[in-house]
């Protein structure tokens, strides 16, 4: 892709019909924004949010601090092709397309932007694409098929709400607090299938936005999983998912150690602190000091 932007470590998701939480989430500086124009805005409103969502990235048109992504409707949807021809002519770093079926609505997805780029004068394949890939009960079973569907793929994330309705559960919750079976297997699917696929994994929302400490937690587990980031609905969470994906001066320093031995001894297999580390070992040492900083963008 052209000119590609970094992988967010937070992207916070703004309702497209919500000009005071625009400017907030302007201030607020995650790493990315979301301009949604589906679930958290009723169909009456989606014309005057598109003029909304289009307005801000008009007014963003430059180097962003935050890059700017805009949620369409499911491309099942009538929807969906006016929130796109709305959105393009903007430059949205990217696109987060809900309810997706299988990696075929993404190639379709990149296709309807190849010529919405050509009619709105946008550098081609300027545009990225992410799918939250386990909303619909198909689509649970299709976590392998985003390999190669589109060279605008930069990742893949998951949601627990749709796919709870979908299959008729009264809450994606155990007794106990933690995510059911269903809603596991879909954040360790759609981990393998964006890894698969060789893109980021991007975590879901963390709901109760006054919870900070369970957002931590979760945050943590995540990125141990090996998620590259995850997305807030509160302005709040943001600061806190910046702390939960920075690697900790420990990791750093011990990741730094594992690189100089291997440079060191120049052989697959070191012995460190009693420990035998191999090639993968020395693969997520250097994983850690990639995410140990974070860039706004090319120049940033
Ligand atoms: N982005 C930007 N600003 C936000 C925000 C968000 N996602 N969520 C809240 N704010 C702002 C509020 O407008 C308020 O600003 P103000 O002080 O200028 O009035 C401030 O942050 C504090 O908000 P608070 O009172 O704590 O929350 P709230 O009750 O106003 O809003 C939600 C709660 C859940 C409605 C709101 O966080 C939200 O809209 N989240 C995003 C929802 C969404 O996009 N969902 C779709 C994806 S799941
Ligand atoms: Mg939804």
């Amino acid at each position: 892709m052209e000119g590609t932007a970094p992988i967010p470590r937070s992207l916070l998701f703004v309702p497209g019909d919500s000009e005071r939480k625009m400017v907030k989430a302007i201030d607020t500086g995650p790493d990315a924004i979301i301009l949604d124009l589906e679930d958290s805005v009723a169909v009456e409103r989606l014309p005057f949010a598109r003029e909304l969502v289009r307005n801000l990235l008009d007014a963003n048109s430059g180097q962003r601090a935050s890059q700017l992504w805009v949620r369409i409707n499911p491309l099942a949807t009538p929807q969906s092709l006016a929130d796109l021809s709305a959105a393009v002519g903007g430059s949205p770093n990217a696109i987060l397309v809900p309810k997706t079926v299988s990696g075929s609505d993404i190639a379709q997805l990149s296709h309807m932007l190849d010529i919405l780029e050509v009619r709105e004068g946008v550098p081609g394949n300027s545009i990225g694409i992410m799918p939250v890939a386990t909303e619909t009960a198909h689509g649970m079973f299709a976590l392998g098929s985003y390999r190669a569907s589109s060279p605008r793929l930069i990742g893949l994330t998951w949601g627990a709400e749709d796919i709870a309705a979908v299959v008729g559960a009264t809450s994606n919750r155990r007794s106990d607090g933690a995510y059911d079976d269903l809603y596991r297997l879909a954040r360790t699917l759609c981990l393998v299938g964006a890894k698969s696929a060789g893109v980021a994994a991007i975590d879901t929302i963390w709901a109760d936005f006054r919870d900070s400490d369970g957002l931590r937690g979760d945050a943590e587990a995540a990125r141990r999983m090996g998620f590259s980031g995850k997305i807030a609905i509160h302005p709040d969470q943001v600061a806190v998912i910046h702390e939960a994906f920075a690697p900790s001066m420990a990791e750093i320093d011990h990741a730094r150690r594992v690189v100089e031995m291997f440079a060191a001894s120049g052989t697959g297999t070191v012995g460190m602190d009693g420990k035998m580390l191999d090639l993968p070992h020395l693969k997520q040492a250097q994983n850690i000091l990639a995410s140990a900083s974070y860039k706004a963008g090319p120049d940033g």
